[in-house]
């Protein structure tokens, strides 16, 4: 034995430790080489004895041996216990690992975040209520009639004859006016319903409600509020525009529009050549609507307004399709 070379004794042990089909043989072949009493170990001690110029070569070579079988033999190790895992059925230990990914907050979760922070801001409190809504908060009470024509400018789901998913969100300034006195500044988030699907339409969508009662709002103080809103979604530089519209439950009512964020305002596809993009609909507080709640209308004035939240979210990153929001495509939804 103490004829044998270094690499001889390398030679050797690997041969027993690629036959070894049991972690027993291992463990002995562990002891054999590297223990205590071990061949390499013994090796090592008889270094000191050879001649002084081949000694540090000898021993150097005797060490790196003793790393090398150690590490084998614990690579064996390892190679056993898994053919024993596959041996036992189920466990695959070949197969990919499943990737685990983390989740992120959904786009339009965090949009509305995004919008109610800059009310919350401005002084305004978050309120909630419910989708299945009845069809007095959703119509009656904002002053749309029964067989007005406004109401079907809102394709709506029926639940009942007289229950709805609300289409806005709208119903929570009547929700909220029957409950509080003024003055009050609220904004209300929320999933609304209409029957409707297309490029830029879904079932399900989101809106935010706000509404500010006092009894000196005017209409310049609902633009500058929307005008701080909008300048602090998208940029200080973006230009607004108010345009004339209706809606039952406002008088006078205006649509907000935005110079287009991807011409400037020179025309192209996306803002059908107008220059400029519809983002919100607003108007005062229609006297009706006061009176409905039991609002002295002579007394209290203000202002209320409904965001589109995948609106302002296609405008703000510039997505063409408001379908994408909603079909979980993980390498979209990472992007935000
Ligand atoms: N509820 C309207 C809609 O969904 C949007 C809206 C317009 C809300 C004007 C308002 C408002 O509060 O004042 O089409």
């Amino acid at each position: 034995m103490a004829h044998q070379t270094i690499e001889q004794i390398i030679e050797d042990a690997e041969k027993e430790i690629n036959g070894a089909a049991d972690p027993r043989v291992l463990n002995d072949l562990s002891v054999k080489y590297l223990g205590r009493k071990g061949i390499i170990t013994q090796y090592l001690r008889n270094v000191s004895d050879l001649p002084e110029e081949i000694r540090p070569e000898q021993g150097k070579k005797a060490n790196q041996a003793k790393e090398r079988l150690s590490k084998e033999i614990k690579q064996a190790e390892r190679q056993l216990e898994e053919k024993r895992l596959v041996d036992i059925g189920g466990i695959d230990v070949s197969s990919p690992g499943r990737p685990m990914n983390i989740g992120t907050l959904h786009p339009i979760t965090k949009m509305t975040a995004e919008i109610c922070d800059t009310f919350i801001r401005l002084g305004f409190e978050v309120v909630e209520g419910p989708e299945v809504e009845k069809d007095y908060y959703n119509f009656e009470a904002l002053n749309f009639p029964k067989d007005h024509p406004a109401r079907d400018m809102q394709d709506t789901f029926f639940v009942s004859n007289d229950i709805v998913l609300r289409t806005h969100t709208s119903p929570m300034q009547v929700r909220v006016m029957e409950k509080h006195k003024p003055p009050l500044r609220i904004i209300a988030p929320g999933k609304v319903y209409r029957c409707d699907s297309d490029i830029t339409h879904t079932p399900m969508f989101h809106q935010v409600e706000g509404m500010l009662v006092d009894e000196n709002a005017s209409f310049g103080d609902l633009k500058g509020i929307l005008t701080a809103f909008i300048h602090q979604i998208f940029d200080e530089e973006i230009s607004l525009r108010f345009r004339p519209s209706f809606f039952p439950f406002t008088e006078p009512s205006a649509e907000v529009d935005i110079l287009c964020v991807i011409c400037r305002g020179k025309g192209c596809r996306v803002c059908s050549h107008t220059g400029w993009l519809e983002v919100l609909g607003s108007g005062m507080v229609h006297p009706a609507v006061f009176e409905n709640v039991g609002y002295d209308s002579s007394k209290y004035i203000g202002f209320a307004f409904g965001i589109g939240v995948e609106r302002v979210a296609m405008l703000k990153y510039q997505v063409d399709d408001i379908r994408k929001y909603f079909e979980n495509d993980s390498r979209f939804l990472r992007q935000f």
